[in-house]
């Protein structure tokens, strides 16, 4: 937790009663996270230890100088040992018409690891990370570290190339989000 020196004591004394509270329920966590709107991406590494991608709503901008972001993957997860190892990711966001895409790589339609890129048009831009042809945004990064936070591995990484699809001229959805347990556009 961050410290703020101007307020250090009434701070401290706040951190020490949260500290006694349980945390919520994971069910009422859950039933809280899912009314954030947040939009779809497929996150995928390639290199020595393999080809790997899965869909991602966990995903943040964390600075941008250097640029870098930030995506939450299970830890128990088989892809988390490949993220870790090939030190290298992309974070494609998806157009609202990829629900099967998204689908493939939820590992929804019992396709794992490199078989699901047999699905989608992929290139790579500077790391070798596969990068959707199609995605609205494609941020290639270099892993820069991790933590594990409970049940997640949150990757950082250092963004080394972008690609970015020109907006629709009549300014129509693009943009695949997830909602309230449901697909959606924005
Ligand atoms: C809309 C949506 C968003 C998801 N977001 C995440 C996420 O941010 N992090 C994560 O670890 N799993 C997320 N998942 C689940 C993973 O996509 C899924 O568990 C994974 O692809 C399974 O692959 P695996 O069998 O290789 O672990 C999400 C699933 C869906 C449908």
């Amino acid at each position: 937790m961050a410290t703020d020196s101007t307020a250090g004591s009434s701070l401290s004394a706040q951190e020490s009663a949260a500290d006694a509270l349980p945390p919520a329920t994971g069910e009422a966590f859950r039933d809280a996270i899912a009314r954030l709107p947040s939009g779809v991406n497929i996150v995928a590494t390639a290199g020595p230890a393999g080809k790997a991608g899965f869909t991602a709503t966990a995903v943040a901008s964390v600075s941008d100088d250097p640029p870098t972001v930030l995506v939450c993957l299970n830890r128990k997860s088989p892809q988390n040992r490949l993220v870790r190892e090939n030190a290298q990711f992309s974070i494609n966001l998806l157009p609202k018409d990829a629900v099967t895409l998204a689908n493939i790589f939820a590992g929804r339609t019992g396709l794992h690891l490199d078989d699901r890129f047999r699905h989608g048009d992929w290139t790579t831009l500077a790391t070798g990370a596969p990068v959707l042809r199609g995605a609205i945004m494609a941020l290639d990064c270099r892993l820069l570290s991790s933590q594990d936070v409970g049940s997640h591995t949150v990757y950082f990484g250092t963004v080394v190339a972008t690609m970015t699809k020109p907006r629709d001229p009549d300014g129509a959805k693009e943009v695949l989000i997830y909602h309230d347990r449901h697909y959606g556009e924005a």
